[in-house]
């Protein structure tokens, strides 16, 4: 069975650098490489999702100018289908400036751009494809008005959803009602608590508001926490060498969508996603170091 994603989201091109330690404020170092790529969560998890066999579609605008290409190279290349992205004459493409240490850590500015002109007209133009969709995903680098729109018109066609509350800052509570599956890592999860918090568990469940609602928490190396009303379980990581990790969680919310559109019970999906992170990891860039569907199911067959 194909599973079938529509992505709404952002494209950025990313200016990444990567050097053995990052600058402190007001210091400067020397860069190793720097590389161009594609890049953006949304555009990031569409291209994850097509690497891993989903049919998908990706909602979302870039500017009329150079970077916008990388986009569409990508997509085309992967079969994103693209015929509800808009190219806006007045603004430019999103860009992320990104720093990449030698641990693979990573450190990323978005100039959001065009994403923050999509409107409710784009989300409106693709009602068919997401009536007839298995996930709808969405993230929070685009103008914030549509996430919960995105959310509504899925929920309208009882299509499910993930919400990636990336970046966390002043995430609405109704997106967070709206959603049926929440992604936060560690650190979006103590932006979603206010700034603090004391457990992983009970900040993932101050989140819950249904009973069907569920948190799955990426933890990085220490793999993915599921937190549902009344049940909480940790789902470990694959052992991997770090080369970057940026595009991680990205390519975890592509291979969640994925595995539970596919009808995965829901610690097999999360499994797969640890499994699909595990590899992206091993890579640099964004969306360039997503992982093919075959190698992602051997990782995922073998012994933890
Ligand atoms: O999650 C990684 C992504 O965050 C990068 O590709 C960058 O563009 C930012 O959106």
């Amino acid at each position: 069975m194909t599973a079938k994603i529509v992505v709404v989201g952002s494209f950025n091109a990313d200016l990444v650098s990567y050097m053995e330690r990052m600058p402190r404020p007001g210091e400067t170092v020397h860069g190793e490489r720097f590389a161009t790529g594609a890049g953006g969560k949304g555009s990031n998890q569409a291209v994850a999702a097509a690497r891993l066999g989903a049919d998908v579609t990706f909602i979302g605008r870039v500017g009329n100018d150079v970077f916008a290409n990388l986009a569409y190279e990508i997509w085309d290349a992967e079969g994103v289908k693209r015929e509800f992205v808009t190219r806006d004459d007045e603004v430019a493409t999103g860009v992320a400036p990104i720093l990449v240490d030698s641990s693979g850590e990573n450190m990323i500015v978005v100039v959001l751009g065009a994403n923050l002109r999509l409107r409710e007209s784009d989300i409106d133009a693709a009602r068919a494809q997401i009536a007839a969709a298995d996930m709808l995903v969405v993230q929070r680098e685009i103008n914030l008005e549509i996430v919960p729109y995105a959310l509504r018109t899925a929920k309208e066609f009882g299509v499910k959803t993930i919400l990636n509350p990336a970046p966390a800052d002043g995430a609405s509570r109704e997106s967070i009602q709206l959603a049926d599956y929440l992604t936060p890592n560690e650190i979006e999860l103590e932006t979603l608590n206010g700034g603090e918090y004391d457990d992983v568990v009970s900040a993932a469940r101050a989140l819950l508001t249904r009973d069907d609602q569920t948190a799955v928490v990426t933890l990085g190396a220490q793999g993915a926490r599921i937190v549902r009303p009344g049940e909480s379980h940790l789902v470990p990581p694959f052992a991997v060498d770090v080369v970057d990790t940026t595009g991680a969680g990205d390519t975890f919310n592509a291979a969640l969508a994925v595995g539970l559109s596919e009808s995965k019970a829901l610690g097999d999906a999360v499994r797969f996603a640890n499994a699909a992170a595990a590899l992206c990891v091993t890579k640099p860039g964004a969306a360039d170091s997503a992982p093919y569907r075959a190698d992602v199911d051997n990782l995922y067959r073998s012994a933890t």
